[in-house]
């Protein structure tokens, strides 16, 4: 299965300084019915540590930087976030770790539904099951 997707947006900016966009179903590959941003949190912390069954989400740092490791329980991506001009798309039913937070890092977070908490798988032996890499 595809595990994430870079996507790389365009730098409108001119010698007043940077503009970049990030429209729903154009730039990204969904409608965004919902925008969230995570920063303070430290390079001990781990965030995430779940997969969504019906959400998709691209994230952005849009200052300083991150790490996301993305999984399905036998591939995986780590990925270093350190551009506002840079995403990263997560399909549904993807396992993900947020870590290595820069004392800056704004991570902003676009998705495709609104927030409910029953869509998301918290375990993961539970996802593996569900994967079906485990029994
Ligand atoms: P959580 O999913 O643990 O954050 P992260 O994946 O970034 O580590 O969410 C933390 C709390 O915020 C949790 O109680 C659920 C709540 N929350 C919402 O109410 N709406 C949202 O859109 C999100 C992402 C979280």
């Amino acid at each position: 299965m595809e595990l994430c997707r870079l996507l790389d947006f365009k730098d409108l900016g001119d010698e007043r300084g940077k503009l970049v966009v990030v429209e729903g179903a154009q730039d990204i590959p969904f409608e965004i019915k919902r925008v969230f941003y995570i920063y303070g949190s430290d390079n001990e912390v781990v965030r995430g540590k779940h997969a969504n069954k019906e959400s998709e989400f691209v994230l952005i740092n849009v200052a300083g930087k991150s790490k996301v490791r993305v999984t399905d329980g036998i591939g995986e991506h780590v990925v270093e976030l350190n551009r506002p001009m840079q995403g990263i798309y997560l399909p549904k039913m993807v396992w993900k770790d947020m870590y290595d937070f820069s004392p800056d890092s704004v991570l902003l977070a676009l998705a495709s539904t609104h927030y409910d908490g029953k869509e998301y798988i918290r375990d993961y032996d539970e996802y593996l099951k569900i994967m079906g890499v485990k029994k």
